[in-house]
């Protein structure tokens, strides 16, 4: 990595430094995202994404005020991809965001696109691929704004920052697959492997006695929070996603997907400092649907002041989730003093569900919606529709969920959690305050204006944010930034069953510009430039022909019904067998087409059953042989319901 990026650093100090810390500096980067082989847990080597052949990716390093310009190739061959940098507002270069369906179309192979900014927030941000779930393959580094007049008011002597991110064995295509697949009827998430820290394990870190650090933290992966602490120290956090609060001490914090912290944290003193120190994060247990036996939930590692003294041994309270008291982030107070935002002008109220359709897959709906990515980009649809038109909704599809926002007005949105999944917000484009959010429920809790006694005075602010499993969450932010946001849950599979809306904020101020390279990217991947979301440019209200989501499951299956029936079987034999690849893709939208389909995919199961059961009865073990003939049952009976349809 040294080599690489020498040139870079040697760039900077020559040019950066001379020219004093305060001028703003452009810092230009070539990257080329390339597969490479890496074994970052120590227990399985996999093809990761790099630039130029380095994983893991760079930590990108800037002040304030300058400007970057990087220049992103893609060397895969068989996936497009996109960059996103997380939590900055791309003020006025909306077109700059990332997502592939929103700002822009997917960059494909060979193809690249020139990512072009002034960096006018500071903080800890991160950049990662908004292309499907590409950045579970490594796609993604953190982003350090330094801001010198902000950093003056803390006392600190060195800083440092960590990531720390979810590893899976798996490529993202194929945890997709198993993620979006019938056999998989209840949506259960694929379970990690492993807990990274700055992309390895068991990481050392020699520490000096007496020393204040400010560190910085980001959850870089695409699945569970992570409880994190130092056995014995308690630090004090200063920022969280690129907001600073006022500082407040902690000795346990949860960051899920997506967020961020600084904190500051003072080591002892040589006669006080007894041993070395430990950093424990651990995997947030409540989102795993199951705990495999040889699964670690905590990641240790060590912070080190002299190898001579001895490590500490573990505490025994790390085991015990139900104990943990993380410090409430509604409990911080953003230093800026910014005032809750008065009642909303306009309020968009979204129920979150889960359901399966009529292909079999477990989908997440806001209002009855799941996501479905439109033939022309959000933005681009936003640049080409006629004045009259462009303040209406209809125009942006029906399966972008699209929401349009009027300039400076201030918006609450309101989830209302129906599942019992904790799900980690990310809003695009905005630093948003959070108004109310309640604790989880065993059935779902809507939000009550009324029954809410007051809202923080100075509420804290975030771009991520988790809704607790069946209860609510409410935000609130002005409408400043004109441009497409996504706002969309950061767990990725969760993104992937299409839980996202899509915030049109002032098109009509929106500058009509776009770079070339974001014309040819589409042209590159047969997109069109311009017209609705069916890619209609000549009657913008015509949608025929756009995406949508798959019809629903046949008449006579209530969902509820179906996920039952299906969920012992396929649930007992995932994993067993690798059924996924007997996914039937031709599913028919008539009523007797889509029955026709359950009855092959139930003629699938018990051709597996039949042939699972000859190997048991081969091995001669009775006891999976009885399970097996449990379900074979069930089946064969569910398929004789189909009969009768
Ligand atoms: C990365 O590769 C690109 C394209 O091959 C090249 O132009 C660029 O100089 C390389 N960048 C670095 C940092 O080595
Ligand atoms: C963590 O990783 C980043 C990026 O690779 C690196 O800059 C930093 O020095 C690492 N920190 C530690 C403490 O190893
Ligand atoms: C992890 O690192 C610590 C401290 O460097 C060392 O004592 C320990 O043996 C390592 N454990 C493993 C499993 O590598
Ligand atoms: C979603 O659909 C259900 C059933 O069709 C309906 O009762 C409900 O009002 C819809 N919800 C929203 C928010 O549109």
């Amino acid at each position: 990595m040294i080599d690489i990026f020498l040139w870079y650093v040697v760039w900077l100090s020559t040019f950066g430094a001379a020219a004093g810390a305060a001028a703003a500096v452009t810092h230009e980067f070539y990257y080329k995202v390339q597969y490479v082989l890496a074994n970052p847990d120590g227990v399985h080597e996999k093809e990761v994404i790099s630039f130029n052949g380095t994983w893991p990716l760079p930590t990108i390093e800037v002040n304030k005020g300058d400007r970057v310009k990087l220049h992103l190739i893609n060397g895969l061959e068989d996936s497009t991809t996109s960059l996103h940098f997380h939590g900055l507002f791309m003020k006025g270069v909306g077109y700059m965001d990332g997502p592939v369906g929103v700002t822009q179309c997917p960059i494909s192979p060979g193809g690249s696109m020139l990512y072009d900014f002034k960096v006018e927030q500071s903080g800890t941000y991160w950049y990662h691929s908004h292309s499907g779930s590409q950045y579970s393959d490594g796609f993604r580094g953190l982003f350090i704004i330094h801001d010198e007049e902000q950093e003056a008011k803390y006392t600190f002597d060195k800083q440092l920052s960590w990531s720390v991110s979810d590893w899976y064995h798996l490529p993202s295509a194929e945890l997709v697959k198993k993620q979006l697949t019938r056999y998989n009827p209840t949506g259960a998430e694929p379970i990690p492997q492993n807990l990274l820290f700055n992309d390895s394990r068991n990481v050392t870190i020699g520490i000096d006695y007496d020393t204040t650090y400010l560190i910085r933290i980001a959850n870089i992966g695409i699945m569970v929070s992570q409880f994190f602490s130092i056995p014995g120290y308690e630090f004090e956090i200063v920022e969280v996603d690129g907001v600073y609060t006022e500082q407040k001490k902690a000795k346990l914090a949860y960051l899920t997907v997506g967020q961020r912290m600084s904190i500051l944290l003072k080591t002892k003193s040589k006669s006080d400092a007894k041993s070395n120190v430990i950093i424990v994060t651990s995997m947030d247990r409540s989102m795993l649907d199951t705990v495999p036996v040889d699964l670690e939930l905590n990641s240790i590692n060590y912070l080190v002041y002299d190898e001579s003294i001895p490590m500490p041994e573990l505490p025994s309270w790390i085991d015990d989730q139900d104990s943990f008291e993380p410090i409430n982030d509604l409990d911080l107070v953003p230093s800026s003093h910014t005032p809750l935002l008065a009642e909303p002008d306009h309020r968009i109220s979204l129920l979150l569900h889960m359901e399966n359709l009529g292909d079999g897959v477990n989908y997440a709906f806001l209002n009855n919606y799941t996501y479905v990515a439109p033939k022309v980009p959000t933005l681009l649809t936003a640049l080409s529709a006629p004045d009259s038109l462009i303040n209406d909704a209809r125009i942006y599809g029906s399966n972008t969920n699209s929401f349009v926002l009027k300039k400076d007005e201030t918006v609450e949105i309101v989830i209302n959690n129906e599942d019992d999944n904790k799900h980690p917000m990310h809003l695009h484009g905005h630093q948003f305050q959070i108004i109310a959010r309640s604790k989880d429920f065993e059935e779902p809790v809507h939000y009550d204006p009324d029954k809410q006694d007051s809202f923080a005075e100075f509420p804290i602010m975030r771009d991520t944010v988790y809704v607790e499993g069946n209860g609510y969450l409410v935000i609130r932010f002005v409408a400043d930034n004109p441009g497409v946001w996504f706002f969309h849950c950061h767990l990725d599979f969760h993104l992937e069953q299409g839980l996202a809306v899509t915030l049109v904020e002032a098109p009509d101020y929106l500058d009509k510009y776009i770079p070339d390279d974001h014309l040819q990217t589409c042209e590159r991947s047969n997109m069109p430039t311009k017209g609705n979301a069916a890619g209609n440019d000549q009657d913008f209200l015509n949608l025929h022909g756009e995406y949508v989501q798959p019809a629903p499951l046949p008449a006579g299956f209530t969902p509820k019904g179906y996920v039952a029936l299906f969920t012992c079987t396929a649930a007992a034999l995932y994993g067993i067998w690798s059924i996924y690849v007997f996914g039937m893709n031709d599913i028919s939208v008539t009523e007797a087409g889509k029955i026709d389909n359950e009855k092959r995919v139930m003629q699938k199961y018990i051709e597996i059953l039949e042939r699972l059961k000859m190997k048991s009865v081969e091995s001669r073990s009775a006891e999976p042989s009885a399970e097996i003939e449990k379900m074979l049952k069930q089946v064969i009976a569910l398929n004789d319901k189909l009969s009768q349809l």
